[in-house]
């Protein structure tokens, strides 16, 4: 049996990677540092016997106990930080933990034999897109030290791929939201930045739905964006799991992952009132620095070369991300979403 390790496993994708990989045959362990993600996130029985190593991912000689002592053989890497306002006011922070931590991580893995390796990297490195929908070819510009970090990951693992033979599959998401079908795991951020969850969080708690920037050139003036449903992105990741796997040569592609489909904020908000069953209040904000109009993915490579296929649309997104808002450990407790 393949066993994969899967850093940032306690965090909001990781978690749901976690689920399909056992799901499919694979063991898994999980690797994560907890700063950001959840321990209590890998309860329940579909987690039992699931170990999870509390280290980082630039911890090379616990990397390497860690390959030994479950025999990995390959890698998803989801640990990271991924918050665009963090990372403009803490650019070191984000260089360091995902650039320079992840170099240490994929070192300590082809020293230990292992050259097997897939990469959350975000359509933040394509910065203010040229043109829509965005091909994986698109000029990458990204605007914030999230993107460069990301970016420059990339360029880490083209270069050891050529000098080491690593095999790795890139996978640039756009936004990514929705929860486990089944409710074993969702979406938990603390501050939360990204939109549907602080839309349905705010209408779990009767708050006003805050929306940045009403005189973009979009049709109805706020910001368009491409989400893609958690369960559609992880078949996406194993997908590129087996063509690793299979693959008998070098094996370096970089893919987007993302509907192809744009939907503004205020088309968001009218689609959750219809899942949670009021209408909700908003407030306009101004926009925030570095928000592009519209970002919508062409995901056309990867359904050609993988036969990807998104299965989920913005329906199943928002009926499971509310399903998962209401029982969301913590959810009762006042968040922090004002300051996000
Ligand atoms: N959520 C999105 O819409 C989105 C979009 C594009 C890209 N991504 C990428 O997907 C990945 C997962 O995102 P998420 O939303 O699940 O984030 P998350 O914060 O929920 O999970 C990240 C996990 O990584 C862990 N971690 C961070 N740095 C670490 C380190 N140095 N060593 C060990 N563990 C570490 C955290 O504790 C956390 O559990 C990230 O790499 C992110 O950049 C996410």
């Amino acid at each position: 049996m393949t066993t994969v390790m899967v850093t940032g496993g306690a965090g909001y994708i990781g978690s749901h990677a976690v689920l399909a990989l056992r799901a499919a045959g694979f063991d898994v362990v999980v690797y994560d540092n907890l700063s950001r993600g959840f321990a209590d996130a890998l309860t329940g029985e579909a987690f039992r016997g699931v170990p999870l190593v509390q280290a980082d991912v630039g911890d090379r000689k616990t990397v390497q106990e860690t390959v030994r002592r479950y025999g990995v053989q390959a890698v998803m890497h989801f640990a990271a930080l991924a918050q665009v306002a963090e990372s403009v006011a803490q650019p070191a922070l984000y260089f360091r933990n995902n650039t320079v931590q992840g170099l240490e991580l994929v070192e300590a893995l082809l020293d230990s034999g292992v050259n097997l390796f897939i990469f959350s990297s975000t359509a933040a490195v394509y910065g203010e897109p040229a043109v829509v929908p965005i091909p994986e070819d698109h000029p990458t510009r990204p605007t914030n030290p999230y993107g460069m970090s990301k970016l420059s990951f990339e360029f880490v693992l083209e270069s050891l791929a050529r000098a080491r033979g690593l095999r790795y599959v890139s996978l640039r998401y756009f936004n990514v939201a929705g929860a486990d079908p089944q409710g074993r795991a969702g979406e938990r951020h603390d501050p939360e930045t990204h939109l549907i969850p602080r839309v349905l969080r705010a209408a779990a708690g009767d708050q006003p739905v805050e929306i940045f920037g009403t005189d973009y050139p979009t049709p109805d003036g706020t910001c368009i964006r491409d989400y893609i449903h958690v369960t559609d992105l992880i078949d996406a990741h194993l997908l590129a799991l087996r063509a690793l796997l299979t693959s008998t040569e070098a094996f370096t592609r970089v893919y987007n992952l993302g509907s192809e489909k744009g939907y503004s904020v205020r088309e968001i908000v009218a689609a959750a009132e219809k899942v949670v069953g009021k209408p909700l209040t908003i407030r306009e904000l101004p926009r925030r620095p570095g928000d592009p109009a519209m970002l919508v993915a062409s995901s056309a490579r990867i359904r050609q070369e993988l036969g990807w296929q998104p299965r989920l649309g913005l329906d199943a997104i928002l009926a499971t991300a509310w399903a998962w808002e209401k029982r969301r450990p913590g959810a009762a407790r006042r968040t922090r979403d004002a300051e996000s």
